[in-house]
């Protein structure tokens, strides 16, 4: 049987933009509504036109640029506002106007101190009026929750009468659990005569944590369009969140048989985006997209998860667009976790020297706690599984106010040895020239520091380096009482560290070596 589809109506600009802290200027809500398309959303709510002049921009660019999904503003039911809402998206393809009143005792006698009677008649009277503007116009009973039934039933049926073409019933202060919810929309559905001429939407706020179950069960009652925001933010504790309602119609779809028009490929960089735009973080345990979201972290998952992915993954990073799962590797990884995570940044290590790597490891991550790529990297740098490469044998530079300053270097490397000759801004360059046309290697220096670590005249020069080659960085040590002595044994220290890793990455992604 063919799905059901349920239109996606997206709220991130509009109620999204309502958290606090989160404001968006109308380049970065192009921006924003530009990937919902890409998305493939159905509606895309750009904002409250009337509230600012910024907004009312933002939607009239959006209305005209972004192909592909409605463009919906929202109102008050008055002539000022809809007429606000009209100017800002009548130019774009597929036009919206969504108006809303409150619904509730607590909203129309403390908010608006009107009586039910008189916002019914408002409430009609606006959807007569956006509809002599346009023919697609949604109708919002706010703090629908918290109302009475039968009134619901009587301001329903009325804006359609009038001309709505979408019925939104709003959770407006996240007060629904799901079996009532779903039993409201389902009431609205049956003893509405006129009900089945809209489409009935569902507009969730997630005080109690409930926003996209409650939308859940509203879609199996009979609602046909969710409202939802990005990374589920929006007013106080935020909206339903758009990734886990699809998601949960992708993975549980023997529960909930329904289908969206959604792009799922789209929804990692769409979080991203709206994460940055906005400034409101992920959390990293959110569900669907947070970074722990594919993350494995005990010894026993990692192994499982190794062996096989669904041992304890229900969500495959890559369908949403995101990255394959990684491991967070603690001191209870095992060495079959640290050697993939090796083998996935392109390092080899023979059985002997994985031995020697693995308890280096360990050591660090007691310390540490979690261990990342840098970090393993770092190690690698660190141990030396070799001999060093090569050996400093002889250095003579020249030096002095008159003299251009030069080196020869003579370096073993096993049996052989090499000599160069370089010139350079100083005896310390001209030498560490004269290492690279032995070498071979390009390296950068980042940093160069020199401390006595003895007493007295003679003392002890230490000489700390860090070089740079590709994206590495290596540290290298080295001390004489000869200060371009223990330059040339840093230097050389840190081309020994780098030719040692290099040797580990594995050869078929990396020739050079
Ligand atoms: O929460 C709410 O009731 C709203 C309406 C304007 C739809 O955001
Ligand atoms: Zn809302």
């Amino acid at each position: 049987m063919e799905k059901e589809k349920v239109i996606i109506f997206d709220s991130t600009l509009r109620d999204g933009e309502q958290t606090p802290g989160a404001k968006l200027n109308p380049r970065e809500k192009l921006k924003i509504a530009h990937q919902l398309a890409r998305l493939n959303v159905d509606v895309i709510e750009a904002g409250f036109p009337i509230s600012s002049p910024g907004d009312f921009r933002a939607v009239q660019q959006i209305s005209r640029e972004v192909k592909g999904p409605t463009i919906a503003a929202l109102a008050r039911t008055v002539k000022e506002d809809i007429d606000c809402a009209w100017d800002s998206v009548k130019d774009a393809k597929k036009p919206r106007i969504h108006v809303f009143l409150a619904a509730s005792d607590i909203h129309m006698e403390k908010k608006l101190r009107k009586s039910p009677e008189t916002c019914l008649q408002e409430a009609v009277q606006a959807v007569k009026y956006a509809k002599s503007l346009t023919a697609d116009v949604e109708y919002s009973l706010e703090d629908a929750t918290r109302a009475r039934e039968e009134y619901i039933f009587k301001v329903v049926e009325a804006v359609i009468d009038a001309g709505a073409t979408v019925v939104n019933i709003p959770d407006t202060v996240g007060y629904a659990v799901p079996e009532e919810f779903g039993g409201l929309i389902k009431k609205i559905k049956t003893k509405v005569p006129n009900a089945d001429k809209v489409i009935i939407s569902v507009h969730c706020h997630n005080d109690l944590g409930l926003a996209v179950m409650n939308s859940l069960s509203a879609v199996q009652n009979g609602a046909r369009q969710v409202e939802c925001n990005v990374n589920g933010i929006g007013e106080r504790a935020g909206n339903a969140a758009l990734e886990e309602i699809v998601l949960n119609m992708i993975i549980r779809k023997d529960y909930f048989p329904f289908k969206t028009d959604i792009n799922l490929k789209e929804i990692y960089r769409t979080s991203r985006m709206v994460s940055k735009l906005t400034g409101i973080p992920i959390p990293v345990n959110k569900a669907v997209i947070g970074i722990n979201a594919f993350a494995h972290s005990s010894g026993i998952h990692q192994d499982g998860v190794l062996k096989d992915k669904s041992t304890y993954e229900i969500i495959n990073a890559e369908l949403i667009g995101g990255q394959a799962a990684q491991m967070i590797l603690t001191a209870r990884s095992g060495r079959h976790a640290v050697r993939h995570e090796l083998e996935s940044m392109n390092y080899q290590l023979n059985d002997e020297d994985f031995e020697k790597f693995y308890l280096r490891f360990l050591e660090l991550a007691d310390k540490k706690k979690e261990v990342y790529r840098e970090d393993l990297e770092a190690l690698l740098i660190d141990i030396s599984f070799a001999e060093p490469t090569y050996e400093l044998e002889y250095l003579q530079t020249v030096s002095g106010t008159k003299t251009i300053p030069a080196a020869v270097v003579r370096l073993r490397k096993g049996e052989e040895t090499f000599e160069q000759v370089s010139s350079g801004a100083g005896p310390i360059d001209a030498a560490y020239k004269a290492i690279d046309r032995i070498t071979n290697i390009t390296t950068r220096l980042e940093n160069y520091n020199l401390r006595a670590v003895t007493r007295g005249m003679d003392a002890l020069g230490e000489v700390s380096i860090k070089i740079t080659h590709d994206d590495k960085n290596i540290i290298g040590r080295g001390v004489s009482t000869d200060i371009v002595e223990a330059s040339v044994k840093a230097y050389l220290d840190s081309i020994n560290k780098l030719i040692n890793m290099l040797a580990h990455v594995n050869n078929n992604n990396n020739k050079e070596k």
